[in-house]
């Protein structure tokens, strides 16, 4: 059994606040900040250049993706971390193209995030051969799988409502239909057990920043499944993706496997708080995670739906058909979570107007949840979210 109260103790939350946005911005592992000071101090500072040999720099990567890959049911050398999340949906989506050069549609739907759509369209219009992004509503993918789809490029649950998809299932829909299939983890890896190579998925990406808490812009990951790992020829494809970075070659040669999907120079302190992180999950058992994920999140939505009638649910009722993460609805969503946030209670709002809360069991727990639900019933009931303080939009919401 998971000791929650012990990985709760791992991590450096402020007084005063219930944090319900590791969805989105896991909080600082206590480790990571000793870590990060010692790459800084000892490596960087001491060892200078020799840390890329002496500090393991170089396979720093590698060793990551590893680690993840234990918690996304992806085996020994088939991830590697790095780049961005857009970058890396880009680079498997480029590679799954090349592989299924006789089709020329990018399936994907409405719910996926933005930025996937963004890449897709701009891989597109780079290549310039024709391929179309179709976008179809999340109910409609399986039967939209036709013989012209060359990828199914999905998010598995949706950032705004939570809904999960069928990832096995959909996966066996396109590879009947001969399609490739690229899944997005942002908000799976580390929320419950995923298992892409059981689920028969191709390709994988995700990021580390939100339930794996690798901190602000930590590096994301990619999956490429063994039988096609030596076959994927990356269309980004930088140096330390070669076969032999240090030969200097003027030929692009892949490197063998996942490390062609390595591009340039890794974010050396980003992966020691990476790998800081990753530690809490040592004796962390992911089938104790969701079902506590499931009981903060079916509290939750009880306790809101009876302190608070103005809220409408968004996210699916089943909790086996969500993530970790729930939604509600309410034409002030802005306003409220902000004057909720002045309370202490961090949730998030997506636009244009879910109240989004992460339930995250490694540091939360069920009196944070009723909290939660008493506060925001108390700023419902006053209508103290009703100010123009609460209305100011900053950049990030
Ligand atoms: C599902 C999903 N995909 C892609 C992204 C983009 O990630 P990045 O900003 O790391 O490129 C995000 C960011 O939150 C996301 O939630």
């Amino acid at each position: 059994m998971t000791d929650f109260t012990a990985t709760r103790a791992q991590f450096d939350l402020p007084d005063g606040i219930i944090y319900l946005d590791g969805n989105s911005l896991g909080p600082l592992p206590k480790a990571a900040a000793a870590r990060v000071a010692r790459t800084v101090t000892e490596e960087w500072g001491q060892l200078l250049i020799g840390g890329w040999n002496r500090a393991g720099w170089m396979d720093m990567p590698a060793r990551a993706g590893d680690r993840i890959g234990r918690l996304i049911g992806a085996p020994e050398g088939t991830v590697v971390v790095g780049d961005t999340l857009s970058v890396k949906v880009y680079q498997a989506l480029a590679s799954a193209l090349e592989l299924r050069r006789n089709r020329k549609v990018i399936l994907s739907d409405s719910g996926n995030f933005p930025s996937d759509l963004y890449m897709a369209d701009g891989l597109v219009r780079t290549l310039a051969t024709g391929h179309e992004l179709r976008i179809v509503e999340p109910e409609e993918v399986a039967n939209a799988l036709t013989e012209d789809v060359a990828v199914l490029l999905l998010t598995e649950v949706d950032y705004r409502t939570g809904r999960r998809h069928d990832m096995r299932r959909l996966t066996e829909r396109a590879h009947a239909a001969g399609a490739l299939t690229i899944w997005d983890l942002a908000h799976s890896a580390g929320a419950f057990p995923v298992d892409v190579a059981g689920a028969g998925a191709d390709f994988a990406v995700g990021c580390t920043y939100k339930y794996l808490n690798g901190g602000p812009g930590a590096p994301a990951f990619v999956y490429v499944a063994h039988a096609l790992a030596d076959r994927v020829r990356p269309a980004l494809s930088g140096w330390l993706g070669h076969e032999a970075p240090f030969a200097f070659d003027l030929a692009y040669r892949p490197g063998a496997g996942i490390a062609r999907m390595r591009v340039g120079t890794p974010p050396i302190l980003q992966l020691a708080a990476l790998d800081a992180a990753l530690d809490v999950w040592e004796g962390v058992d992911l089938s104790d995670v969701r079902t506590r994920s499931i009981d903060l999140s079916e509290l939750f939505i009880a306790e809101v739906e009876s302190r608070c009638p103005d809220l409408t649910l968004a996210s699916p009722r089943d909790p086996a058909a969500r993530g970790s993460h729930v939604s509600f609805r309410h034409p002030e969503g802005f306003a409220i979570m902000q004057a909720l946030v002045a309370r202490g209670v961090v949730g998030d709002f997506r636009a244009p107007d879910i109240l989004r809360f992460g339930f995250t069991p490694l540091f939360i727990g069920t009196k944070d949840v009723r909290q939660a639900a008493v506060i925001l019933e108390d700023i419902l009931s006053g209508r103290t979210w009703d100010r123009d303080e609460f209305r100011r939009r900053a950049t990030v919401t």
